[in-house]
């Protein structure tokens, strides 16, 4: 596998480095095969991560930002950790289940020693999180083939949550509208969502592969538990998906420390990480016409492909 790494140049892109504090710079790479937009530290690491040493034990949430990881995170940990939910309410999230290439790619911490030599280390097995596309992820995950859950969200949600995500932690100034144009032009960090999910997509057979939705997750939880339950080789009883399922619910996580937390964004407006928690917030949040020019766009890039998940 050869990468062939690019300057990211396109206005839209310039847009969001002028009006956020942090996550974009001048000299950002766009990654191909897949076109994925990552900081320019990411290209002295791209090699290492393809050689990451992968364990057959390790459990791997991946996704696109915004699609629901924190959740599945949350239920994936629980239930290998055997419901453990004082632990889980005590250490927050990001210790128990890091986030795989956050310092290759996102931020650059100085006092860091190597920024994968932490994950290498952690103590077996390895909770780890990923929003790395398939192309740029460890080549041992699909020889040594540990499990890996990946969750998809449907794109408007997605857009409109990391536009909120993009105020909170990067202090964005401009307008959702404006956001959302640049999503679709698949120039914000992790770039373009359909490529991300349509390349997981076509490795859902592989048995070591389980595709949740947020979707389903709203709509049932017990089930999304039971089915990953199954997939991860554990049995929860019926008491046990319920506490889970009420553990997992929106307002339990929003009043959990180990995963939430607030900022203020640019208009000094509060922003929670677990924010709203809803499917179909492109009515209240969207332009009419920028709806109808998103779907035209999900319609194009489905066209000739056996997609039937989040839409
Ligand atoms: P919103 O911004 O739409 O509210 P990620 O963890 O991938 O960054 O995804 C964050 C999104 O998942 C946020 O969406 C957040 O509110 C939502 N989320 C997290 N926990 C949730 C829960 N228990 N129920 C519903 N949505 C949840």
């Amino acid at each position: 596998m050869t990468f062939h790494f690019e300057t990211v140049k396109d206005v839209n892109f310039y847009h969001l480095v002028e009006n956020c504090d942090s996550c974009y710079e001048k000299g950002s790479v766009r990654v191909y095969p897949s076109g994925c937009i990552l900081q320019k530290h990411f290209k002295q690491y791209a090699m290492e991560i393809k050689n990451f040493k992968v364990y057959s034990d390790d459990i791997w949430v991946i996704s696109y930002p915004k699609s629901g990881t924190t959740w599945t995170q949350e239920m994936v940990w629980l239930i290998e950790n055997n419901l453990d939910f004082v632990t889980a309410r005590r250490t927050l999230q990001r210790d128990r289940f890091p986030f795989f290439e956050v310092k290759c790619a996102l931020l650059r911490d100085q006092k860091t020693l190597h920024p994968l030599q932490m994950i290498d280390c952690l103590k077996r097995p390895r909770f780890i999180k990923s929003h790395l596309p398939v192309d740029l992820l460890p080549a041992q995950l699909w020889t040594v083939k540990p499990k890996i859950i990946y969750v998809v969200r449907n794109p408007k949600d997605v857009a409109i949550s990391y536009y909120y995500h993009h105020r909170l932690m990067h202090g964005y100034r401009g307008n959702i509208n404006t956001f959302v144009e640049i999503f679709l032009s698949g120039n914000v960090a992790y770039g373009p969502y359909w490529r991300h999910v349509l390349d997981f997509w076509k490795l859902r057979d592989e048995p070591n592969v389980l595709i949740n939705s947020f979707e389903d997750m709203k709509k049932d939880i017990c089930s999304v538990i039971n089915k990953t339950s199954r997939f991860l080789g554990r049995t929860l009883n019926e008491d046990q998906v319920t506490a889970l399922a009420q553990y997992l619910s929106f307002e339990s996580m929003k009043n959990n420390s180990s995963v939430n937390f607030h900022n203020t964004g640019p208009d000094n407006e509060v922003i929670d990480f677990i924010r709203k928690g809803e499917v179909g917030q492109a009515p209240d949040e969207l332009e009419p016409d920028l709806i109808e020019r998103f779907d035209a766009w999900s319609s194009r890039h489905l066209r000739d492909t056996d997609y039937h998940g989040s839409l």
